[in-house]
């Protein structure tokens, strides 16, 4: 027997985009359901990265969403690129007067799911959306699996694909799942979480003939560490020790504080942004509508910044009937998808070293660096991006 369920709202994924979303949504006054075919464990385990712009940490914030972020994560005034066994700080506060904080995603979520569930939002896991349907009309549909593998309809005024880089949504707006722009990097990452005392204060983003590497910070006993590997690499491969001696030739001139690697993951990345956002009453936002490679941070920075719009839009569509905003969201959401494209793939091509790179590719890599730390200007190119350009938050 299928069962149908009635919202103004269906959104499909219940990951830092879909939850603020459905939040932003409660707070006027518009019901929705989210589903999301993990389990709250899963959700709310998965590492991913762990830097919030301010804007991202503001709206969290004021809209109630997560008041830890603010509260209980770090607060991050600068960073470190190094290149040539010498680090050179982009101080943000001094360039750009805004800060970043270092809060996981993952706490991002726990703190949303426990906001949405104890404000009665109907959110549910380990359904599964299989489609959408009827996006030209005023009801478009989720044809869904549930829990206990039952079919669940969600019929409803709108639909939401927030179901990240494998969005089964995406097929109702860009008319299949793959259809959009995107390029590959012949590189991925290898990441840890060590016990071990922070190596440095800031995060440090390091070019080093030997490849990339990214020293970042958990806590004061748990850190977070990423080199440059090949995409098709084995986490299980190396021991500890030949983990820590990848990870400190890649960052000469600094001695990293060594401890236990406790958790080995190897993230491939690539940058990705979906040919059409909205289709009639379905929509996409956070990785169902774009990926970034993960150098620079920006991933759920910019789901965030695609919730803030998408809400406005539908705020106005289900409260004014007003199709304006909505009619614009594809448009106004592109500008800052692309500034971030850009700026992600920058912040990529310029620490790693290309398998094939030849040696007139490196010194020009050092080049560009070079005219990044020594020029006022280029500095503070860095730190507007990286800090998060401006954010319309009146919610
Ligand atoms: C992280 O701490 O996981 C992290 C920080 C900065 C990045 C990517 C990942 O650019």
């Amino acid at each position: 027997m299928t069962t149908t369920v009635r919202t103004r709202v269906a959104i499909i994924g219940a990951g830092p985009a879909g939850l603020l979303l459905s939040h932003l949504l409660a707070k006027s006054g518009i019901e929705s359901v989210v589903i999301d075919s993990r389990s709250r464990d899963e959700i709310e385990q998965t590492i991913r990265a762990g830097i919030l712009e301010q804007g991202t940490v503001e709206v969290l914030d004021a809209s109630g969403a997560s008041s830890r972020a603010l509260a209980e994560g770090h607060r991050h005034d600068g960073i470190e690129l190094r290149f040539e066994g010498e680090g050179h700080r982009i101080d943000f506060q001094g360039l750009v007067g805004r800060s970043v904080w270092l809060y996981p995603q993952h706490r991002v979520l726990k703190d949303l799911i426990e906001v949405r569930l104890a404000e009665g939002q109907d959110v549910r896991f380990g359904v599964t959306a299989e489609r959408v349907e009827g996006a030209e009309g005023a009801r478009p549909r989720v044809f869904a699996t549930d829990a206990d593998g039952e079919p669940l309809e969600i019929d409803a005024e709108f639909v939401v694909g927030a179901d990240g880089s494998r969005s089964v949504a995406r097929t109702a707006v860009t008319g299949s799942q793959t259809g959009g722009y995107f390029r590959e990097y012949p590189f991925a990452w290898f990441g840890i979480l060590c016990e071990a005392p922070p190596s440095s204060e800031e995060l440090i983003y390091s070019n080093s003939p030997n490849g990339f590497a990214l020293i970042s910070q958990r806590s004061d006993t748990v850190q977070r560490m990423y080199f440059q590997c090949d995409p098709d690499v084995d986490p299980e491969s190396f021991t500890e020790e030949e983990l820590w001696e990848h990870l400190q030739a890649r960052v000469p001139g600094t001695t990293l504080k060594e401890g236990h690697i406790f958790q080995r993951d190897v993230l491939r990345f690539r940058s990705f942004v979906a040919h059409e956002l909205r289709h009639g009453r379905v929509a996409l936002v956070g990785d169902a509508a774009h990926t970034v490679p993960p150098t620079g941070a920006k991933g759920m920075n910019l789901a965030v910044a695609d919730v803030i719009l998408l809400g406005r839009a539908l705020r106005a569509l289900l409260l004014e009937n007003d199709e304006r905003p909505l009619d614009a969201y594809p448009e106004t959401a592109s500008r800052r998808i692309w500034k971030a494209q850009h700026f992600s793939w920058w912040m990529t091509s310029m620490l790693h070293v290309a398998p094939d790179a030849t040696d007139f590719d490196r010194r020009r890599q050092v080049g560009e660096l070079r005219s990044v730390v020594e020029s006022e200007a280029g500095r503070r190119f860095l730190a507007e991006a990286y800090t998060g350009w401006p954010l319309d938050t009146a919610l």
